[in-house]
């Protein structure tokens, strides 16, 4: 009998529900909190997982109760949301993403990781792989933007980064990948909000990254809070037991997200708490995130013959394998014993070195009007806004271990590096406030100036988990600042703090220039000052589409065509009548200093079959003396399928570094099986006919390039090319 068996054949009933219940330890709060941490329950054997904890104190001190204090020793599972670092703060994941770099983005989970685990976390409810199409859902910044290519990359990423190569490394940590799924389609982007996709979008849009986060090896995965066509995902059967654990192969925890079992009674699918129990449980959901509901609920679900006990007993099983890979049964301090923390040269320094360049490269340069970077003989410069000089803001949302009093703001930033610049400073207003602020004194100081750097925005409680905003302009009386900032006629660059794509149409079209700053972490005004300084030539290109209007939401680039494309000229097409359609800036803009030309895409052969990998070329010049770094994006569009196609799919991207007026042909290979699309049983095949290849530097459709291709029938496909 193997350690879990043996332990299952003694376990209580009592014990077998501890083990499936994570109460909240409260150090941080993310949800509603009911109860204390509980030792006693602990020393009662009736919690198995804590979170909301870290330090290796902390989590030794309740570790010890755990495995000298209880009857079977097993020790507990600390879990901690390192959404975009621990200790170090790094940009939020929106804002990493548009780096659009898998190393990096491993290499970020990995420092996080190092961090958490010193801290005692074993598990963390990360990364988050929500496809979100619509700004007004705050958590939108806690995701790799719009995207199912980027979202599965990110995903494989963030997986390998936090858990190593071995889950039981003491550096390691285990991955949760949530929410499962399409959280990010909730109605009207209000959140815990229904859902209701098809079945082919669930499998083409938000299924894609998880699939990625199984087949990276995650080791645990959160279904969303949300419904999906009737089904809170919390007792989603179909899609948690049947699609995920037997299609796509998880074998890994389920741990529900908090609170959630005790909320199916309110989504109206439970009469009572332990209908909610045995459904979830049913549906394949593991462990109880602080509802209590599984201990307190399924002896009388069982009673009543809506679960057996060998539904909990799977269950425990789960958990327990999960505790056994990281290595707890052996040392339940291994992640903070003295010996563990040796090991590790790697803690803080290089973290914060990473955080630094990584902050400065998820810059995005949206617009710029020449103002950028910032004449080296600009001698006065007035810094206005309520974000200038806001360190804690900095951090963004879910930054549990963070400090926001070290973060750098934009203000010291620019102080450091502009030394020999007179720089004045006024708020104006506070940032979310609406009463009348100094705006008159702020102007003053603008008229006095050379030029003007507006830093206005969110404040980092505004996105993140229960921020949804109907309308996500600037928050209070930021307006008005910045309308009078601009009145004064001298050139104002805008620096945007925010979690999401902001409607500031008016701003882009005022200002001599606008960056998207995000939400940077630690090193956020250093990483700003570089940009402005043209120290560093930014680099971070759009991961969402930026929309003009709330009305024009949800927009991405992988729409499907419309009966009839919107054609000025006729009033009978897809268009509105008091908004343009296209999007203020398209998914993958971002300006560098650089000019960059894109000329003569070519494939090597322009017919293909489903095992070719497609060459294509692109001749790619830096017409500047600057040296830059551009992304390069591939699309692809299905000209006539059997189902209709989004007009752009990405397909792949490369990054080009080049120097100044260097002229490179750049090689673009595309395996011609990513060009399948899902048949009518949503199987992948790739259809015999014409499919058009874009690149370019965004997804703006005036700007690609194309060529067009065929995809010819055959070779007749082997046993399983048509598994999914
Ligand atoms: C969030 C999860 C998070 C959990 C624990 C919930 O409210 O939806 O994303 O992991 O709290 O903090």
């Amino acid at each position: 009998m193997n350690l879990i068996d043996k332990l299952l054949a003694r376990m209580t009933l009592d014990e077998k529900l501890g083990q499936l219940n994570m109460a909240t330890a409260g150090q941080a709060v993310t949800g509603p909190v009911r109860d204390d941490p509980a030792t006693e329950a602990i020393r009662a054997g009736k919690v198995g997982a804590l979170l909301n904890l870290w330090g290796r104190e902390a989590t030794a001190r309740y570790q010890k109760i755990a495995v000298e204090e209880t009857r079977l020793a097993i020790p507990l599972l600390f879990g901690a949301d390192v959404l975009h670092g621990h200790r170090t703060t790094f940009p939020i994941p929106l804002a990493e993403a548009g780096l659009f770099d898998p190393q990096t983005w491993e290499r970020t989970a990995r420092a996080a990781a190092v961090e958490a685990a010193a801290d005692g976390i074993a598990l963390t409810f990360a990364p988050m792989l929500d496809i979100a199409r619509d700004p007004r859902w705050g958590r939108i910044a806690e995701g790799p933007g719009e995207d199912p290519l980027v979202g599965a990359l990110f995903a494989e990423a963030k997986v390998r980064g936090f858990q190593g190569g071995d889950l039981a490394a003491p550096t390691s940590i285990a991955a949760t990948a949530k929410h499962f799924c399409a959280g990010g389609a909730a109605i009207a982007g209000l959140e815990y909000g229904a859902v209701d996709v098809s079945e082919r979008t669930l499998r083409e849009v938000y299924l894609p990254p998880f699939r990625a986060a199984v087949e990276a090896g995650c080791a645990a995965i959160m279904p969303a809070f949300n419904s999906v066509a009737g089904i809170p995902m919390t007792s989603n059967a179909p899609l948690l037991r049947d699609c995920l654990r037997r299609e796509l192969g998880f074998d890994g925890m389920i741990v529900s997200d908090y609170d959630a079992i005790a909320e199916l009674p309110i989504h109206g699918v439970a009469a009572d708490l332990a209908e909610a129990a045995a459904l979830a449980l049913k549906a394949g959901v593991d462990m109880d995130m602080v509802s209590g509901v599984y201990h307190a609920c399924l002896p009388e679900a069982l009673a009543r013959g809506l679960v057996g006990l060998d539904d909990i007993d799977a269950a425990v099983r789960r958990v327990l394998t999960l505790k056994r890979r990281l290595g707890l049964f052996d040392d339940p301090y291994r992640h903070v014993s003295a010996s563990s923390q040796v090991a590790r040269p790697e803690v803080a320094r290089p973290a914060k070195e990473l955080a630094a360049d990584v902050a400065r490269r998820a810059i995005t340069l949206l617009t710029n009007r020449g103002v950028l970077p910032l004449a080296a003989d600009l001698r006065r410069i007035a810094v206005i806004g309520p974000l200038a000089d806001a360190p804690a803001e900095m951090l963004g949302p879910w930054s549990l271990a963070g400090e926001g009093s070290r973060c750098v703001t934009i203000l010291q930033g620019l102080r450091a590096a502009l030394p020999h610049c007179e720089i004045t400073f006024a708020a104006g207003v506070s940032a979310k406030g609406h009463e009348e602020g100094e705006i008159a004194a702020a102007s003053d100081l603008c008229a006095k100036a050379e030029l003007v750097i507006l830093c206005v925005g969110e404040t980092a409680d505004m996105s993140g988990e229960a921020s949804s905003r109907a309308a996500p302009g600037l928050p209070g009386r930021q307006r008005a600042l910045a309308e009078a900032v601009l009145g004064v006629g001298v050139p104002v660059v805008a620096v945007i703090s925010s979690g999401r794509p902001l409607m500031i149409a008016w701003l882009a079209e005022r200002a001599h220039a606008l960056v998207a700053t995000w939400f940077l972490g630690d090193a956020a005004g250093h990483a700003v000052a570089d940009v402005l300084t043209g120290r560093f030539n930014p680099t971070g290109r759009l991961a969402v589409t930026w929309p003009r209007e709330v009305g024009q939401i949800p927009i991405f680039h992988a729409a499907r065509a419309a009966a009839r494309p919107a054609d000025p000229a006729e009033p009978f097409s897809s268009k509105y009548i008091d908004l343009p359609v296209e999007p203020l800036f398209s998914f993958g803009h971002g300006l560098s200093y650089a000019r960059v030309t894109l000329r003569n895409l070519r494939a090597a052969r322009n017919e293909f079959f489903r095992r070719d990998r497609i060459e294509l070329k692109i001749d790619v010049v830096n017409q500047s003396t600057t040296a830059t770094e551009e992304t390069i994006f591939l699309f692809a569009h299905d000209l006539a399928a059997s189902s209709a196609r989004p007009l752009l799919e990405l397909k792949s991207w490369a990054k080009v570094a080049l120097a100044p007026r260097e002229a490179r042909t750049v090689a673009l290979a595309l395996p011609a099986e990513s060009l399948c699309c899902l048949n009518e049983n949503f199987k992948p095949v790739l259809e015999p006919g014409e499919f058009d290849i874009f690149v370019g530097l965004s997804a703006d459709r005036k700007s690609l390039l194309t060529t067009r291709l065929r995809a010819l029938a055959g070779p007749a496909p082997r046993d399983g090319d048509a598994a999914t």
